[in-house]
């Protein structure tokens, strides 16, 4: 059966108290409506319309490389006025998914138990319902013995009576299209909030005896709505704690979840220790029995078996198996480290390629170069890459010694096994197995104080 979804996501989300549209605050490093529509492309909808309105241009903006059209309801009548103005676009033979822009924790196989539901069920109109000990603010389910599902009431319309009912309306539904098109028409504002309610339409379609259902999901945390700052880190935590349970039952050791904040697409192989206060971001990978952290933060990065990093920013990099990184190594963008590399504290790698089993124990400043297998660089080493107006390329070949404070003025090349003295600053290129030095013959002043 073919699926179309509608999110609704032309709100502002007043209670952000933000210029940016409640959608496009972040969680996890990526837009919350992002996770929404991740979350229904991974469900196997590939038809999606978002309705947009309040800051549409940001909204637009970063949905740009998702498959996703767009409608606009330029005032906000209501849930229901909003999915009405998406009906030229809906293919009213399909069925419909229509759902909020606001529910980042929504998770892939929710979306398709709903689904799966609808179509076994063979409904024509299909609520996801939760329990809440706190159902406040919610829209409610009332349901009666005989029909089973009566009608949902918004919290500002119900009775006394309604408001203790704890199963509550998440937002997500299921429609047969064309039949909710038609339900949408007959919609009316004569409730508390005076908006055409979506809602209403469910309880249109069962009194014309069509087959309308509830599907009532123990998942909770997945209808949770962002409304304001404290929601958003309320379910920026439970997306860690997630993230955090799945790695450990893959085998993968967090000493301190509490501490430990790692991104959904993260990908960590089992045996690899996570250590406290670490942050991994982004597309990065760990492979098997590595140890990372403490107070490490780490996004976009391929890592290796075996690798140890210590109270270090990477960002954007590949480090070999069996690397030692840290403690306080910066490695930026496009450093490429083989295996058994060892950067050490306060060195920072940018745009360069390290051989396997090379050395950068301290206080070294490595960029755009290209470094053999087996080379030892002396502490304090510095490759001048920047004229101020271009950068240029430093390369050491295979088992080359750097001496201490040693300044490569790129370009410049050292060939294979040769070594520069400690001091040096290197300005032209260095044949293999050369010693280069540049120093001035040292004056030594015999007994200059001694009259003072
Ligand atoms: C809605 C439901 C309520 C449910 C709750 C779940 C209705 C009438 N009520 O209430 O039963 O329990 O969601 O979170 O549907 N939007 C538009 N245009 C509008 C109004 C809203 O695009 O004119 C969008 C909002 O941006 C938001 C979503 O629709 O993403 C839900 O709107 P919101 O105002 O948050 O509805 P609730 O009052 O939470
Ligand atoms: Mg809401």
């Amino acid at each position: 059966m073919s699926y179309s979804a509608v999110i609704l996501a032309a709100g502002k989300g007043v209670r952000m108290s933000s210029d940016l549209p409640k959608v496009v605050h972040r969680i996890s490093g990526k837009p919350i409506i992002i996770h929404v529509v991740e979350a229904v492309i991974n469900a196997g909808i590939n038809e999606l319309i978002v309705v947009v309105g309040h800051g549409q241009n940001k909204v637009r903006e970063v949905l740009a490389d998702y498959p996703v059209n767009f409608v606009v309801q330029e005032e906000q009548l209501g849930t229901g006025h909003a999915l009405m103005c998406a009906k030229t676009r809906i293919n009213h033979q399909h069925n419909l998914l229509v759902l909020a822009g606001d529910i980042p924790l929504l998770q892939t196989k929710t979306i398709k138990n709903l689904i799966d539901f609808h179509n076994t069920e063979v409904n024509d109109a299909t609520v996801l319902s939760t329990i809440l000990e706190n159902p406040h603010g919610y829209g409610r389910i009332v349901r009666n013995d005989k029909e089973g599902f009566v009608k949902i009431v918004e919290e500002k319309d119900a009775i006394n009576e309604e408001k203790l009912i704890k199963e509550i309306n998440s937002g997500i539904y299921c429609f047969q299209a064309g039949l909710a098109m038609q339900a949408l028409d007959r919609l009316n504002t004569e409730n508390a909030q005076g908006e055409y309610y979506l809602t209403d339409i469910l309880e249109m379609l069962k009194l014309e005896e069509e087959r309308v259902g509830v599907l009532l999901t123990s998942e909770a945390t997945d209808v949770f709505g962002i409304n304001d700052r404290v929601q958003l880190a309320e379910a920026q935590a439970i997306m860690y704690a997630r993230k955090n349970e799945e790695l450990m039952r893959k085998g993968v050791t967090i000493v301190d979840p509490n501490s430990t904040f790692i991104d959904k697409e993260v990908e960590i192989a089992s045996d690899t220790v996570v250590m406290p206060f670490t942050i991994i971001e982004g597309k990065t990978v760990i492979g098997t029995n590595s140890e990372i952290g403490p107070y490490s933060r780490i996004n976009d990065t391929l890592i290796g078996a075996g690798v140890i990093i210590e109270n270090s920013r990477i960002r954007e990099a590949i480090i070999g198996d069996s690397c030692i990184i840290g403690p306080f190594a910066y490695i930026r963008p496009e450093a490429v480290l083989g295996a058994e590399v060892k950067v050490g504290d306060f060195v920072e790698i940018k745009k360069s390629k390290i051989g396997k089993g090379s050395k950068i124990p301290h206080l070294t400043y490595i960029g755009d170069t290209i470094m053999g297998e087996n080379v030892n660089v002396g502490a304090g080493t510095i490759t001048c890459n920047y004229d101020g107006y271009n950068k240029y390329e430093t390369v050491l070949e295979d088992e080359v010694f750097i001496g201490s404070n040693t300044n490569l003025v790129a370009p410049v090349r050292i060939g294979k096994k040769a070594v520069t003295g400690a001091g040096s600053t290197i300005t032209s290129d260095v044949p293999s197995n050369a010693l280069a030095l540049e120093r001035a013959t040292p004056k030594i002043i015999k007994d200059w104080n001694n009259n003072k």
